[in-house]
């Protein structure tokens, strides 16, 4: 957990600097990390982002200050994508259903109807290679995908009962920008209409859409209830969330243990070509006292 925090705080601080921070920039002020999300606090990836916050600036010691921004008070949906492109930001966690509009259709697989029975078996495709592969593909825009967190399952909500697949016939209904997700309300025979998550309270209580769909968190924490009379417990739908950094400039590289091994004997002549140099008996010594052996 600790390592993952580190490496999530890294890769948005790097894309920061570029990496050009030299030693005596990066030493004195912390580096911030602003991650700007559209949802409240009190839902999950509200509190995945507050959990973050607390985690990376323990573990860099302050080195590394994460600033939240939620319930779109930085940025909306469209242009916190945006936003992260051109450095305004450092970290986001759009929804899957997000993507579409900066050209990467494919995390829009998750939005399809019906196609996660439940968390346990979503979690088997995101961190597994089907998941690591969707992540893949943001690299092609400057980005890079850290991790999946979840939200949850999408219900139904209208100011007429939702109950048969005919109650939707005619409906306008708000939703992410997600081809998908229009896909689902036109096979209905309702209007689907794109629209910013911070705009949805106010365009269900003055009639701009007649309905909405979303998971519990979301529409409580929107307070949707206030303006519409009937929610319907569909679970036809997930959402969840990528965590994703630009990418630095500089890809950073592992080597494997075999690269590491090859590495260190590749450089073993220098210890003899210097010795008369630095001497032997010192070099001796430091080893002994760093307890260290070049070759491991
Ligand atoms: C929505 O726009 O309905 C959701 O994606 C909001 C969110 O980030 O959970």
């Amino acid at each position: 957990m600790r390592k993952l925090i580190l490496a999530a705080a890294s890769a948005a601080a790097l894309a920061l600097t570029g990496f050009s921070a030299g030693p005596a920039s990066a030493a004195d002020s912390p580096i911030v990390i602003k991650f700007s999300h559209v949802v409240a606090s009190d839902t999950p990836k509200g509190k995945a982002a507050d959990k973050f916050k607390e985690l990376a600036e323990k573990y860099t010691n302050g080195k590394v200050k994460v600033e939240i921004y939620p319930n779109s008070t930085l940025y909306k949906d469209k242009e916190e994508l945006e936003a992260l492109q051109l450095g305004a930001v450092q970290m986001l966690a759009p929804s899957n259903s997000k993507f579409g509009p900066i050209g990467i259709k494919e995390f829009e697989v998750f939005d399809l109807p019906y196609i996660l029975p439940d968390l346990k078996t979503l979690r088997k495709v995101t961190d597994g290679p089907l998941g690591a592969r969707l992540l893949k593909l943001l690299d092609s825009k400057g980005m890079t995908g850290l991790a999946y967190w979840d939200n949850g399952f999408k219900q139904m909500s209208a100011n007429k009962k939702l109950l048969e697949p005919a109650d939707y016939k005619g409906l306008k209904f708000r939703i992410q920008s997600s081809k998908v997700l229009e896909a689902q309300f036109r096979t209905l025979g309702a209007i689907p209409q794109v629209m910013a998550f911070s705009d949805v309270y106010q365009a269900l209580q003055t009639g701009v859409v007649d309905g909405q769909e979303n998971t519990w968190s979301n529409i409580y924490t929107q307070k949707m209830h206030e303006v519409q009379k009937y929610m319907t417990t569909t679970n036809h739908g997930y959402i969840g969330y990528v965590v994703v950094v630009k990418t630095g400039k500089t890809e950073i590289l592992s080597l494997t243990p075999e690269q590491d091994e090859a590495m260190r004997k590749a450089m073993m002549p220098v210890y003899k070509d210097v010795a008369s140099r630095v001497g032997q008996p010192l070099i001796d010594e430091f080893l002994k006292e760093t307890g260290r052996s070049p070759m491991n």
